[in-house]
């Protein structure tokens, strides 16, 4: 099973801030609904919980939320106490590309942990204040592949570009 982490990061390495996003990209919302779809995704409590809630548990996907709290129930969603739990749910439903969706707390575990084969990653052309973050060097020495372009207008409020890296020699 292939682990994939799916992100939109600045320049300065901001993912969000006071747990919501710090931009709107409708292209690369379509592009993260379109390439996550049918796919289970893995996201930490706090991430979940910056979904608005009539749009969570992610429809068309099996939602996994990682949590330390055992009393925690997500309707529709799968609640598990670990990274490494949440990836079983994944292989044990035969997914072939696993999604890590964040946020930064989870990034880190799964990078760190050298878990992850690719990383969807979409570079946004602003340095925001935050306080949520992608690791930093994440990508370094990967393979990269362009996959998309949009330019600031009036939809988006950077422009950004979005790049698949693999490990190199996955
Ligand atoms: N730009 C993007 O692409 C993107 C994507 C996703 C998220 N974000 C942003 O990222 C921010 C949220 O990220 P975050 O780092 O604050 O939080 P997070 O990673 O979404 O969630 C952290 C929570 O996950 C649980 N957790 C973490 N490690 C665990 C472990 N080893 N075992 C069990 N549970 C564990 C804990 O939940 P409990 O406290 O319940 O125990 C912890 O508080 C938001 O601002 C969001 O908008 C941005």
């Amino acid at each position: 099973m292939r682990i994939s982490t799916i992100a939109a990061v600045a320049s300065n390495g901001v993912i969000g801030k006071d747990n919501d996003l710090v931009w709107s990209l409708p292209a690369d919302m379509k592009f993260f609904m379109s390439t996550t779809k049918g796919h289970v995704v893995v996201t930490g409590r706090k991430n979940y919980e910056s979904i608005p809630e009539a749009y969570r548990p992610l429809r068309g996907r099996t939602n996994v939320v990682i949590t330390r709290n055992r009393d925690y129930v997500a309707e529709g969603a799968v609640v598990v106490h670990s990274l490494e739990e949440a990836l079983e749910v994944a292989r044990k439903a035969g997914e072939t590309e696993c999604f890590v969706i964040g946020g930064g707390q989870i990034y880190d575990q799964a990078l760190k942990e050298g878990l992850v084969d690719t990383q969807y990653i979409t570079h946004v052309e602003a340095s925001p204040d935050g306080d949520a973050f992608y690791p930093s060097g994440a990508w370094d020495g990967w393979s990269a592949r362009g996959l998309h372009e949009q330019a600031m207008d009036e939809r988006h409020d950077h422009g950004f570009r979005i790049v698949q890296y693999n490990r190199t020699g996955t």
